[in-house]
């Protein structure tokens, strides 16, 4: 291993963009379908790792919907949340902000709370175990409707104090942020943060849409953003985080080579950038091999890869006493050469 990878390996960092149901791992798959006698339409660990080469966002939603199916129990859930947390624990992750889509869950017959049970009892568990702290970020799915997303947000008050903020995700195409504004409001109105994808696949005008009429206080991925100057003078200017996914765009085709990955460009426009792993099952990488691989491509130094840590706690949802807690174990890490 490198002096680089080894200082990204015990970086102190936040992970800000994180799908739970990306984190089914293939082999947890397996052993799931079978507890809850769900069959597969693949016969072996390696072969649905071979189906893992996506076009496009589509066509690896296609899968991530039909992998999620063999979560039904609390249990499930918690081990799924479980088995991303004791992984990360040992990748410098000290806090993540975890997406949940419970949608792709309650239409398959599986209630709201057991969902949320299974998830927050890990998150609960990686405090006292691992000392991780997590918050949940519940999606809408956007391509479905507003009223549908309107009926997960009843469900979601009674677990208030369980979820931090809402976002949006899924088929980004024809299915604009403005679609959602009554259901952002609303949510918003109940005390919730709000998060969005934005310029993953979608135009910059989504982005723009996300903050003006969601009211987001961060962009999930945002890569789109850089096609219009007056955005990125906006997002710079009100210091809007921009949580950025690298193995996930190189492999939905959002960048054809990671080498011509716009991170350092967007560093260099003065834009919050953090780097996180999407869906790190189906992508290739947790948070550390994201930002190994964007290191490696576009030779970031050990001072941009310390501004990036440092940008993933001041862009967490977290009171100001954490930030700075969060940010002095980071300050004392760098300050030791990265030593452990
Ligand atoms: N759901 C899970 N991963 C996603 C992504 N990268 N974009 C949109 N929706 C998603
Ligand atoms: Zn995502």
């Amino acid at each position: 291993m490198t002096a680089i990878s080894r200082f990204i390996e015990g970086l102190p960092k936040a992970e800000l963009h994180l799908h739970i149901e990306g984190t089914l791992e293939p082999e947890q798959m397996f052993v799931l379908a079978e507890r809850n006698r769900i069959a597969l339409p693949y016969g072996s660990v390696e072969e649905l790792r071979g189906a893992y080469d996506f076009e496009n966002l589509q066509g690896f939603l296609d899968l991530y919907y039909q992998g999620m199916r063999v979560l039904l129990e609390e249990q499930d859930f918690y081990d799924l949340a479980w088995a991303y947390l004791e992984r990360v624990a040992k990748q410098g992750v000290v806090h993540a902000e975890i997406f949940f889509d419970p949608q792709a869950h309650t239409t398959r017959g599986v209630a709201f709370s057991t969902v949320i049970d299974g998830l927050h009892r890990a998150l609960r568990d990686g405090q006292a175990r691992l000392g991780i702290t997590a918050k949940l970020i519940m999606c809408f799915l956007r391509h479905l409707d507003q009223d549908d997303a309107m009926r997960t947000l009843d469900e979601a008050l009674d677990h208030k104090d369980r979820i931090v903020a809402v976002g949006l995700d899924s088929s980004e195409l024809g299915h604009p942020p403005s679609k959602f504004r009554n259901v952002f409001a609303r949510a918003r109105n109940a005390g919730f943060l709000a998060v969005a994808h934005a310029g993953e696949e979608g135009p910059a005008a989504y982005v723009w849409e996300a903050l003006d009429e969601l009211g987001v206080a961060r962009i999930d991925h945002g890569n789109r953003s850089l096609d219009d100057e007056a955005l990125v003078r906006r997002l710079a200017k009100a210091k809007t985080p921009l949580t950025v996914c690298p193995l996930s765009n190189l492999k939905l085709a959002v960048v054809t080579d990671m080498t011509r990955h716009p991170l350092k460009d967007m560093i260099e426009k003065g834009l919050v950038v953090t780097v996180n792993s999407d869906d790190p099952a189906y992508f290739g990488g947790y948070i550390n091999e994201n930002y190994q691989a964007v290191q490696a491509a576009l030779d970031l130094t050990r001072a941009q890869l310390a501004a990036i840590a440092r940008n993933s706690f001041e862009a967490a949802f977290l009171g100001a006493a954490e930030k700075q807690a969060l940010i002095a174990r980071l300050d004392d890490y760098v300050g030791r050469g990265g030593a452990a």
